[in-house]
């Protein structure tokens, strides 16, 4: 595996990405959240370049990861792992006491992966079900 760094970035950088990944027929506003602003947005850079973005949101003592998205090209080689076990180590760092998430159905055994379990709440968006899954630190 090429070497990485994982640092903050700005939303701006975030927005391509996660337009690219998820919603690419949509407008780019369609990617945008109105919590933006409120949130802690990381990326994992290879050779300068930007190719995977995850946006952390803390309220109190919970915190909700939000816009996980790898470019395709750079799926299924591990950075997704890499990106979201040091969103994990953040909450951990910063004595969250849950850490959660509205994962796409499709995506359930990855986020188990992570010590995220399923909760009963299940709901429809954009065509796509989804599940709220979570950890619990303490
Ligand atoms: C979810 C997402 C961010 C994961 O990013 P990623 O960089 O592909 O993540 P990883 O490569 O670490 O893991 C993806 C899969 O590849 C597997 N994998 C990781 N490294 C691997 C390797 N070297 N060889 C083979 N498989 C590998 C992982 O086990 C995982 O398998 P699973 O999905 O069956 O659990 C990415 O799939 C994505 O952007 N999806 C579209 C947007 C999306 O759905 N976002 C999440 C909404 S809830």
């Amino acid at each position: 595996m090429p070497s990485y760094t994982i640092k903050q970035i700005t939303i701006e950088e975030a927005l391509p990405i996660r337009h690219k990944v998820m919603w690419p027929n949509e407008t780019i506003d369609y990617v945008r959240l109105p919590e933006d602003d409120e949130g802690t947005h990381y990326g994992l850079i290879i050779d300068s370049n930007l190719i995977a973005v995850i946006s952390l949101f803390i309220k109190g003592k919970e915190a909700q990861f939000r816009k996980f998205a790898t470019l395709h090209e750079y799926q299924g080689k591990g950075y997704g792992t890499i990106l979201l076990n040091a969103i994990m180590n953040i909450a951990a760092e910063n004595n969250l006491t849950r850490i959660w998430c509205n994962a796409r159905t499709s995506k359930t055994n990855f986020y188990a992966k992570f010590n995220m379990q399923l909760t009963p709440v299940e709901f429809i968006k954009g065509g796509l079900n989804y599940v709220i899954m979570e950890r619990n630190f303490h």
